[in-house]
């Protein structure tokens, strides 16, 4: 970071808790430059490590990335490999630098799916970073937003059935209570990279009143002055939650 960095415009004090991502058009990216698909994902998970770095320089709570989607599993086997070994790849060459910054690590989804190997990487660096309180690093694999409320309404229908609830006891709170993302905060703004305007099954309990930001720019080439120029117009949004201003 230097002193023209954009980072100084940024009120430290309004800065989102939970930034969510979808992390689109690698794909795009590659054939552009009639590259293999897979070269759009390894510059991808470049960017990555990039918002991962700003989100912890700058105080973000929680950062939530969609890695792989429940749907993703349909692509080639050979695309579902590679971005398996880059998650690998990634995680191990990560493992240090979340140790060194604090950084917490979890996994949202469907994770018993998830290969064996990679599966055993995620709870390693899931156990070595519990303890830390800075960025919570919240990787979404294999998931499904609708995977996941189904699995929630299943636990409390489940509880309703042995007496533990009743009906009336089910709120809001005790919702958001058995999804993955319990005990963070919803998140404040949701960025979609290569310009589709679709939600794509990600998180669809969670942005409720989230901020939305749908940039042009595909995955590879979201830098760091985008990311903070997005967290800047953030700050001017409105947000009424569904109040007016009195
Ligand atoms: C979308 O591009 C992206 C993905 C399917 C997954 C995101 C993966 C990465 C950023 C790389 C590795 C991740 C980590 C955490 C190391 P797309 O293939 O859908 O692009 P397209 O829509 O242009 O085809």
């Amino acid at each position: 970071m230097n002193s023209s960095d954009a980072v100084y415009d940024l009120d430290t004090a309004g800065l989102p808790k939970h930034v969510a991502i979808i992390m689109d058009g690698n794909g795009r990216w590659a054939k552009s430059r009639l590259l293999n698909r897979i070269k759009g994902h390894e510059r991808g998970a470049d960017t990555v490590r990039m918002v991962v770095r700003t989100s912890r320089e700058i105080g973000i709570g929680v950062l939530t990335l969609y890695a792989f989607s429940s749907e993703n599993w349909q692509r080639p086997p050979s695309e579902v490999a590679a971005l398996m070994r880059l998650l690998k790849r990634f995680l191990k060459s990560e493992e240090a630098e979340m140790c060194d910054n604090n950084i917490r690590f979890n996994a949202i989804g469907d994770i018993a799916r998830m290969p064996a190997d990679v599966r055993q990487i995620l709870q390693h660096i899931i156990r070595l970073t519990a303890d830390n309180d800075g960025l919570l690093l919240n990787l979404a694999l294999s998931y499904g937003a609708r995977d996941e409320i189904t699995a929630m309404v299943r636990a409390l229908a489940a509880k309703a059935a042995s007496g533990e609830l009743e009906a009336a006891d089910i709120s809001a709170e005790l919702i958001a209570d058995h999804l993955y993302t319990r005990k963070m905060p919803d998140p404040d703004v949701l960025i979609r990279t290569s310009g589709e305007m679709r939600v794509s099954n990600f998180l669809l309990w969670q942005i409720a009143y989230t901020e939305i930001f749908v940039t042009q720019t595909l995955w590879p080439d979201f830098s760091r002055e985008e990311y903070l120029s997005i967290l800047r117009d953030f700050q001017k949004r409105d947000r009424r939650f569904g109040r007016v201003e009195l």
